[in-house]
């Protein structure tokens, strides 16, 4: 495991002179609520499973009740931080970047960190993975449906990076009629594209390889509310200058803002943000 891909290491409580706005957070809190999530589960198996849908795997009940709780707590005192961003045709929804989750919901950052996590992860993908640069807005993030036709249109979380991309969804908060719809094996051309929908309640994990998984998410209705979390780690953090543009564009404009964007980036391309260049 190489979780010293980001040596600044997130404050509990305080930072940047802004108190965070969650609870304490206690060291070893968040991995211990993994640890509880891992328990019984057969991680052989999953392994199998996962393996067999073309690196994707579901599982339905995976955080204990009470990280779920504190995921959903978090997700609703950061509703005032959402960006909304809207590309005709294909994504309208909202957005809190891990810049933000950084700032006052510092706890999140930590579940994302969890060793016992990782490890896990690692025995699943069968991957050594590294925690997403510290520029990256989509490291750990939290994206909201809150208003009706808010959706993503068909897509692959596309790797910008020189190695896989693995993306981790958390179902957090989901009074909604929307469905995660997804295709397996598009990318192999031995076996058929196999169609697949899941709602995924509160405490769900979703792991899956983003250039594998074609996915989307139907449109919500009025008055629905929707939150899912997002954790994304890759195999090699290093990004060709040109990727680099692309990525943050397309971040800019879908997801966070170009402020929060680019000034990440400014700062990382001078020193301030990220202490290396390549990181790991
Ligand atoms: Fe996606």
């Amino acid at each position: 495991m190489s979780v010293q891909a980001e040596e600044q290491v997130v404050a509990p409580g305080v930072r940047d002179g802004s108190v965070a706005s969650g609870a304490p957070v206690q060291a070893g809190d968040a991995d211990a609520a993994v640890g509880r999530a891992l328990g019984d589960l057969n991680t052989n198996q999953l392994r199998n499973e996962y393996v067999d849908q073309g690196s994707f795997l579901y599982l339905s009940d995976f955080l204990p009740a009470d990280a779920t709780q504190r995921l959903i707590d978090a997700a609703n005192a950061l509703m005032p931080e959402v960006n909304r961003n809207f590309i005709p045709g294909h994504k309208a929804g909202g957005s809190v970047s891990r810049h933000t989750i950084d700032r006052l919901q510092p706890w999140i950052a930590e579940l994302y960190r969890s060793p016992k996590l990782i490890a896990w992860l690692e025995k699943i993908t069968g991957d050594k993975l590294q925690l997403s640069p510290q520029d990256d807005p989509h490291a750990y993030a939290l994206y909201y449906y809150t208003r009706a036709g808010d959706h993503i249109g068909w897509h692959y979380d596309t790797s910008y990076y020189d190695g896989r991309r693995y993306t981790v969804l958390l179902g957090v908060i989901d009074d909604s009629s929307c469905i995660l719809d997804y295709e397996l094996h598009t990318r192999d051309e031995n076996k058929p594209d196999e169609p697949g929908a899941v709602q995924y309640p509160p405490g769900a994990l979703i792991l899956f390889d983003g250039d594998k998984l074609r996915h989307r998410v139907t449109p919500s209705r009025e008055g629905e509310v929707r939150v899912s979390l997002t954790l994304e780690y890759v195999t090699n953090p290093n990004m060709r200058p040109w990727r680099r543009f692309i990525s943050n564009m397309k971040d800019a404009i879908a997801y966070f803002g170009f402020r929060q964007v680019f000034r990440k980036a400014l700062q990382s391309a001078t020193g301030g943000a990220r202490k290396t260049g390549g990181s790991v």
